[in-house]
Parts: C-alpha cells; structure tokens; sequence
C-alpha cells in the first residue's frame, strides 16, 4: 500500500481501492442510499443548509439540524435504523484504522459539482483515542488540512476516487474541509460528484 504521512498520524493512501473495488463499494453505498435516503443537514442555530447531502450506515448516524450535531441511531425523515455498514467499509477500518474495536457509524457524505464543506474538526465523538478513516469516490475532491487550532497555516492536497485518508494520533482533531471539486476527473459516477465515507468510533469500547 502507498502511505504517505502528511503529518503525525495524518496518513494518505493514494489508490487504496482500485477500480473494481471503487465500484463494488459505490453497489454497496447505492443500496445504502435507498434505504437510507440522502438528508439535507442544516448548520446549528442558524438552520442554514449544507450543500452536500447525507446519509449513513452502521449503529450510529451524524446528523444535524437547528439543535446541534449529533449522533443518533435513526434516519431524522424516516426514522429508520441505519442500515448496516457493508463489509468492504469494516475491512477498511480493520485495514486501516489500526484500533482494535469496530467503527460504529459511517458518514455519507455526496458532493454535487459544486458543493464544498467547511474548515471544522471532528470532535462530536466520545472515543478520541480511535481515528477517522475516509474513503474518496468520484471526482478528486481538494482537501485543506490545518493543525488542531482554528486559524493556523493550512495545505490542501488532492483526495481522488478510491484514496484513504487516516486522521488519528497527533492529527485526530485537525481542522479539515473539501474547497471545491475537479470536475471531469473520474468516470465513476455517471452523474459526476463526489461521494466520501467517514468511518468513526464515537463511544469508548464498554
Ligand atoms: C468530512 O470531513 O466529513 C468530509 C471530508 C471529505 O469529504 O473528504
Ligand atoms: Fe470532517
């Protein structure tokens, strides 16, 4: 596997699934997004709306809305549990993550052409010790990353369809967000976008 360490605990993988495997993950995440269907969330207080849209897999979803993020077991428009996490994303994780618990929740996250996502860290999880692990389809996506302080000097590399990405260690709350896609630069997805699964732990093992 091609690692390279951006920072302490901050590993990329470029290629990490190649095309079949990007292809059999993305039947995996079509048959999530039926059940699941994708939800518009909504920036605390504000209710402004994001402009990527979600789902998720696994016990567990990150959702937000007017009252705050947060993680909870089921859809907020259907109700519905989670479906389950498809085993290619858990063998990511036990590749990957180098934790010795399973992930609980799997974040959908599906960029149309011109959607981005904000500096911000991952911190609504209880379980810091455990790293985020992301998993890029579709057109490359250009990922800005800082140090755990807002404001701080940042660098953005290229996130293309089928790269992992480890945020643990020293790296785990790092500021992060997508600018802009590229658009043209995979024929994954024939509607064009970006789709990203962030696998979390959020509570500590019992
Ligand atoms: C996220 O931080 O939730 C998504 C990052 C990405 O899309 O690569
Ligand atoms: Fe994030």
């Amino acid at each position: 596997m091609n690692a390279l360490a951006l920072a302490p605990g901050l590993v990329h993988c470029p290629g990490y699934l190649d095309r079949s495997a990007q292809e059999s993950l993305l039947d995996d995440i079509r048959a999530v997004m039926r059940a699941a269907p994708l939800f518009t969330p909504r920036m605390p207080r504000t209710g402004k709306p994001f402009s990527v849209r979600m789902t998720n897999c696994g016990d567990l979803g990150w959702v937000s809305d007017v009252a705050g993020y947060r993680y909870q077991a089921a859809h907020p428009d259907t109700g519905a549990p989670w479906p389950a996490m498809p085993e290619a994303v858990r063998r990511a994780w036990d590749d990957l993550a180098g934790y010795p618990h399973p992930p609980e929740a799997c974040l959908v996250n599906v960029y149309g052409p011109d959607a981005c996502m904000g500096l911000h860290q991952d911190r609504d999880e209880a379980d810091l010790a455990a790293p985020v692990v992301s998993l890029s389809l579709g057109d490359t996506g250009l990922f800005r990353f800082g140090g755990t302080t807002r404001g701080g000097r940042t660098r953005s590399i290229r996130l293309q369809s089928g790269d992992a990405l480890v945020l643990g260690g020293p790296s785990r709350l790092v500021f992060h967000g997508i600018d802009r896609l590229v658009a043209g630069t995979s024929t994954l997805l024939p509607e064009g976008g970006r789709i990203n699964l962030t696998l979390r732990r959020v509570h500590p093992p019992a």
